[in-house]
């Protein structure tokens, strides 16, 4: 049987879905049994359990020969996801798949606590016992739907990487199809990092293919760094968000989203990576 973590998320649900494609339905383990019902459907079979929980992460893992972990950004991740490894070894669960940050940002040193926060969980993963298998998407095309209230409102993408960045954009519903296929059949996977993403672009291209598929121009505006940190903490967002989209910006700049790869995605899945058109014509929906 295969659990996944963080199933009611953009990366879970995608898993999810890819799973019931191949013929698993596996265990949804999810805080909210409501919001599961409605993103997985009423017949998700499912375990209730936050992940500060440790005796429903306990219960939920009986039984469990492989579990997928993706949670969000906060700075109990690794406390978060070093209680889901504690009881999947209690459990014996034999393979864990769980979705990282890319290589320029996972670092001890990294300026950002997610960065630093996928670091730890790697580290003591790796000298766990468990059959672990580590997924680095790059960029999420589903970012863009923070921008939907701009590009809906102001016809605007307004973001702090500069218009001609070469960056290699990831449909989180390829890292569900990547997880998918390695969680149905974990066992040459073992002990591998996977970096995957879409085809190469740039911000300013993006909203070219915007500006196509809704027929109405969408300007990409390439805020300064400096601009952006200020309207994120005008906006009220925690400081420790402000400071890991900073961090990321700066990465971005000095390139660390712009190498293009491919390959995984076509091994794994069989197929090319979805495109930023599929991307915007699947959720032209949310922007128009
Ligand atoms: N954004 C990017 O460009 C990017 C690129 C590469 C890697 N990543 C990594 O991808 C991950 C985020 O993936 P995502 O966007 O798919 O995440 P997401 O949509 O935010 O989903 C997170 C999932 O974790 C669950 N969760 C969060 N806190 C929980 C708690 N305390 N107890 C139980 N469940 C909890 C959420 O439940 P609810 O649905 O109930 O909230 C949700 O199911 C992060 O680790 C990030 O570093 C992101």
């Amino acid at each position: 049987m295969i659990a996944v973590v963080g199933a009611t998320g953009n990366t879970g649900r995608a898993v999810v879905k890819e799973l019931r494609h191949l013929g698993h339905e596996p265990l949804c383990i999810v805080r909210n049994a409501e919001k599961a019902r409605e993103v997985l459907g009423t017949s998700a079979k499912t375990a209730v359990a936050e992940l500060t929980d440790c005796a429903g992460l306990d219960e939920a893992l009986q039984g469990i020969e492989s579990v997928f972990v993706v949670t969000g950004h906060n700075p109990q991740m690794a406390e978060q996801q070093n209680n889901v490894l504690d009881a999947a070894l209690k459990a014996g669960v034999k393979h864990l798949v769980r979705v990282s940050g890319g290589r320029a940002v996972v670092r001890p040193d990294s300026g950002s606590v997610v960065g630093r926060g996928h670091h730890a969980i790697e580290e003591r993963l790796r000298q766990s016992g468990i059959g672990w298998i580590i997924l680095r998407p790059g960029l999420f095309m589903q970012n863009a739907f923070t921008q939907t209230a701009s590009i809906k409102n102001d016809g605007k993408i307004v973001l702090p990487f500069a218009n001609n960045l070469p960056v290699a954009l990831t449909d989180v519903r390829d890292t569900g199809a990547v997880g998918a296929r390695i969680l149905v059949d974990p066992a040459a996977h073992v002990g591998k990092t996977y970096e995957f993403t879409g085809a190469l672009t740039t911000y300013g291209e993006f909203a070219e293919v915007f500006s196509q598929v809704l027929g109405r121009k969408i300007t990409y505006v390439a805020a300064t760094i400096a601009q952006a940190e200020q309207a994120m903490k005008a906006r009220g967002m925690p400081d420790w968000l402000v400071t890991h989209l900073v961090a990321m910006a700066r990465v971005a700049a000095e390139g660390g989203f712009s190498n293009e790869n491919i390959g995984p995605i076509r091994t794994i899945v069989g197929r090319d990576p979805i495109t930023t058109r599929q991307f915007v014509e699947d959720f032209k929906s949310l922007f128009v």
